[in-house]
């Protein structure tokens, strides 16, 4: 077997190389899901993979969840219901083809407004700006464990509330109700600290800045609190920056990682697939 894997920054993500995904022996997989479970993001780059590759390879994970509600509802290719698009490239009759433009996608975990979030999310790359649209990740993990001992003390035991009213691009999810009421959001409340099943290790879990609370606080001091998370979390040493190649595949863990995306030229065009897979179990609470 010739499988490498080669971290790509100190606290997320490793660049796995020597596999075609077409054509994965079983050796093969379970070499990627090892770097998987290590690593929480994971590389592949010179792909060359169709709609059915794309779908065979991530449903050697497990079962597949349905795409997110997006600005303009569930868009994928036709005949493609798992696959969800994210793309700013516009059809015949004007409409996006995908997802979240071209402007900047903020910090976000994927899905985590719902009971039960998917375990992990996949990005292939079909077309690619000349420049921008890079995307970060950042490992919560190694986040969890640098935190200070005060700031941990005070989320410790507690939940925090994820929204489910704006996604990442900062668009209306489609039939939602506008409000910056953390209370009146739809969405899900789950541990600030999991643990992770695969590895045991704690994550910090926060899904996104808008909309969130802390419970047990007022909402001025849960947004001290979160305040105080993010800048800790979002730290360079926690991150990963990754510039896209054509043929890239990019698998993370949306337990214990976030993504952000920078924005891109909006006349240029650029086409991800993307598929996400269905929760092993709902996050539950590392209890210290
Ligand atoms: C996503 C996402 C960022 C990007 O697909 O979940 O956040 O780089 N995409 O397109
Ligand atoms: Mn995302």
């Amino acid at each position: 077997m010739t499988v490498t894997v080669r971290p790509v920054a100190s606290a997320v993500g490793a660049e796995v190389s020597g596999v075609d995904l077409r054509r994965l022996s079983e050796p093969e997989f379970v070499a990627i899901l090892r770097a998987w479970t290590d690593h929480s993001m994971i590389l592949l780059r010179g792909q060359q993979l169709g709609d059915d590759d794309l779908l065979a390879f991530s449903r050697r994970f497990g079962e597949l969840d349905p795409p997110p509600n997006q600005e303009r509802g569930r868009i994928s290719p036709p005949g493609y219901p798992d696959i969800y698009v994210v793309s700013n490239v516009l059809d015949a009759k004007g409409d996006p083809i995908g997802a979240l433009g071209a402007g900047e996608a903020v910090w976000h975990t994927d899905m985590s407004y719902l009971d039960w979030p998917p375990d992990a999310s996949m990005l292939y790359s079909l077309e690619i700006p000349p420049s921008g649209g890079n995307t970060w990740f950042c490992g919560m993990q190694a986040a969890c464990d640098a935190l200070p001992a005060d700031l941990r003390a005070r989320i410790e035991g507690r939940r925090i509330k994820h929204d489910g009213t704006y996604n990442a691009g900062g668009y209306l999810r489609k039939g939602v109700t506008p409000t910056d009421d953390p209370m009146a959001a739809p969405g899900a409340w789950h541990p600030a600290i999991l643990k992770h099943p695969a590895n045991g290790r704690a994550t910090l879990y926060l899904g996104r800045r808008r909309n969130s609370y802390v419970e047990g606080y007022s909402r001025e001091e849960s947004d001290a609190v979160l305040e105080a998370l993010w800048a800790h979390a979002t730290d360079r040493r926690f991150v990963y920056e990754h510039v896209w190649q054509l043929g890239d595949l990019v698998l993370w863990d949306n337990r214990s990682t976030m993504h952000r995306r920078d924005p891109f030229d909006g006349s240029a065009r650029r086409i991800m697939h993307r598929t996400q897979i269905k929760g092993s179990g709902r996050p539950i609470a590392f209890a210290a």
